[in-house]
């Protein structure tokens, strides 16, 4: 790329994944990131990290033209689903307005492409499994909309302006970098891999299941799991894409395509620890759907990207292995 890619976010969990892939594929990087939820220890030495909000349009403008900033992965954003049920202008704000101040700051310095962090969520409770780019989406929560919204945004923007986008629909994002050099850091885990690594490693008695009559093979919910390094080259092939294609911009589904149930996730947990963790069955959480598997055919059909870590097993192994690490460093 001629000129830098500015990274928002990118001291959290993807962003950081993002941005070693970003420098290791030999790109100039650049993050802003405010650190509440994120570290700066997790900013590979070799990108400039820049503390700040996105909405401060001085200082990403600024930094836009300092640094000659040609695309943007934005990442920052709030992602509790329970939390933007209770506190939903706070996803309003992180998510959609923030976005939208970042969005114009690009336009105004001519920045020419623009990644975006979506959601399975913008699907709301699936019609059909696997679910397409083109199905309804009817988020079922203010984080779901959040994230819609700006989506749309980005769709009016690319044609008023000369930028192209794409919007990356995530599915469960799990594991952490196979160096070892980033990996899940925040505090507070909602999400089921981690939560079974932190019972693996001592840091919990028990793990929950939540809800076991849903209509699934076994009863628990079933999820598509992809894991953060191969989304995260997923994000350098698409920036490849839109600088190769300026004219056309994509939604794409990021994920493996297939599903695991709460209970194989908790299995492959126990076969790689050689341990069994105890399973506390609890009610459905509030908002769940029973299955979310993504069709991927249109990102494999267009980035020249292929999953190369698509292996429950390997995803939990890089998961504890960076919650081991973690829980020495404090
Ligand atoms: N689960 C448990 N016990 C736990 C945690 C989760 O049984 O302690 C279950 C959930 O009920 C669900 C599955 O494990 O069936 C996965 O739950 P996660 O919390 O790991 O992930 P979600 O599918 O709820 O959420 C993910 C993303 C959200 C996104 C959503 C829909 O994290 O950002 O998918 O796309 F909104």
């Amino acid at each position: 790329l001629d000129g830098a890619v500015l990274v928002t976010g990118g001291a959290g969990y993807i962003g950081s994944h993002a941005v070693l892939a970003l420098l290791d594929a030999g790109h100039r990087v650049v993050v802003i990131d405010n650190l509440t939820t994120g570290f700066a220890w997790a900013v590979d030495r070799r990108a400039t990290l820049i503390q700040g909000n996105i909405e401060d349009d001085g200082l990403v403008r600024a930094a836009l033209r300092d640094h000659d900033v040609r695309a943007i992965m934005h990442f920052a954003g709030s992602i509790i689903v329970p939390e933007s049920v209770t506190d939903p202008l706070k996803y309003y704000r992180n998510n959609t307005v923030a976005s939208r101040a970042l969005l114009e700051s690009a336009v105004v310095c001519g920045v020419r492409h623009f990644i975006f962090s979506s959601t399975a969520a913008t699907y709301g409770t699936p019609e059909k499994v696997p679910v397409s780019e083109g199905d309804p989406t009817v988020p079922i929560n203010p984080y779901g909309t959040s994230k819609l919204m700006t989506e749309i945004m980005l769709r009016d923007v690319a044609a008023a302006h000369p930028i192209n986008y794409c919007a990356l629909r995530y599915f469960n994002v799990a594991g952490a970098d196979p160096e070892g050099r980033t990996g899940q850091s925040t505090a507070g885990a909602t999400h089921l891999i981690k939560i079974a690594v932190e019972a693996a490693t001592g840091k919990r008695e028990t793990v929950g299941v939540f809800g076991t009559d849903y209509d699934t093979p076994d009863g628990t919910g079933v999820r598509d799991y992809i894991h953060v390094s191969d989304l995260a080259a997923a994000h350098v092939a698409a920036l490849d894409l839109l600088v190769a294609q300026p004219a056309r911009s994509h939604v794409l589904n990021a994920g493996y395509g297939r599903g695991f149930s709460v209970l194989e996730v908790l299995d492959a947990v126990d076969r790689v620890t050689n341990m069994k963790l105890e399973r506390v069955v609890q009610g459905r959480r509030p908002g769940d759907a029973g299955a979310l598997v993504a069709d991927n055919r249109a990102i494999l059909a267009t980035l020249d990207w292929k999953p190369a870590r698509d292996d429950l097993d390997m995803i939990v192994r890089d998961a504890l292995a960076w919650e081991r690490a973690l829980q020495q460093r404090s």
